[in-house]
């Protein structure tokens, strides 16, 4: 039975409990809503229902729990896994030491495990890359590519240089299309590198949600992702092809010069203006 069909059942069978996350709701399309699916024994699925205006029941299952392996487990790590966990994904962090105190206070924070990079990589739909970009070599072992072969790999990383004030790749290529030549079998996605890990909890910034765009060159991989960024309540668009990561990674310098050499302070975003 399709996974949809079997949630359905699911739901029915055990009288679901159902209730619309109205944070999230401002910032979907007015066709979607978000719901979260409460059954008796505790599972608790998060999941995407288009409706049809005037049919009651019209809702189709657009997603489901996602598996999501964080690769790097620090500021952005951290901070994505919490909200991941959340809406109800399942979360693996890891770290480049497995037993390190911060990675333990990040799962204990945010409800995420702990696994090795292969371990999450091999068990997970979706992977985020969120080292430094100077660690992708050392992450990216064989064995780690093997088991993201086929995945989406959602490269949050920026190339900055070691006193973040400028990047090292640029103009003719990107972070996201040297993160993609390591990863050929993988559908490598250029997302979440343009938010401050600090705003990463508080996605409506001055009263809109803060912009997300999302580079990629496979289109299915970067409709999930648009997704997830959508969940998380991100005003999440397409961004064009993944070469366009080349302006994406600009943009978080720009941010970084607001913040830091203008003393806007990290509390900033972007925001699209529609006309
Ligand atoms: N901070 C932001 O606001 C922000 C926003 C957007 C994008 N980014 C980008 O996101 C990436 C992460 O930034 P961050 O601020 O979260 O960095 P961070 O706080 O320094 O955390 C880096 C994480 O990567 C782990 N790591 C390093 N090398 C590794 C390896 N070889 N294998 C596995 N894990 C490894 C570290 O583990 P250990 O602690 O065990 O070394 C740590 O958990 C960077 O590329 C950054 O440019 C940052």
């Amino acid at each position: 039975m399709r996974l949809s069909n079997r949630l359905l059942v699911s739901r029915k069978a055990t009288q679901a409990r159902i209730s619309v996350s109205s944070s999230h709701r401002s910032v979907m399309s007015a066709r979607y809503q978000l719901i979260r699916i409460r059954t008796r024994c505790s599972v608790r699925r998060v999941v995407r229902i288009r409706t049809t205006p005037g049919v009651p029941g019209s809702g189709r299952i657009k997603e489901r729990t996602m598996k999501i392996a964080m690769l790097g487990a620090g500021n952005v790590g951290s901070a994505l896994a919490a909200r991941l966990v959340t809406l109800g994904h399942h979360v693996t962090l890891v770290a480049s030491d497995p037993a390190s105190a911060r990675l333990a206070a990040a799962a204990a924070a945010s409800g995420a495990e702990i696994g090795t990079a292969v371990d999450a990589a091999t068990v997970a739909d979706h992977v985020v890359l969120a080292v430094p970009f100077a660690a992708i070599d050392d992450l990216l072992t064989d064995e780690v590519r093997d088991a993201l072969a086929g995945k989406v790999v959602i490269d949050a990383t920026n190339p900055l240089a070691a006193d973040f004030m400028s990047l090292t790749v640029g103009h003719t290529t990107s972070g996201g299309e040297r993160v993609a030549e390591r990863l050929p079998r993988s559908h490598v996605v250029k997302a979440f590198n343009t938010i401050f890990a600090a705003t990463l909890g508080t996605p409506t910034l001055g009263g809109a949600a803060q912009l997300l765009p999302v580079a990629g060159d496979d289109a299915g991989a970067k409709r999930a992702v648009i997704d997830l960024g959508i969940q998380l309540g991100f005003d999440a668009i397409d961004a064009g092809p993944l070469s366009n990561a080349r302006y994406l990674e600009p943009a978080v310098e720009l941010l970084i010069q607001l913040a830091y050499g203008q003393g806007l302070g990290a509390n900033i975003g972007l925001h699209l203006a529609r006309g």
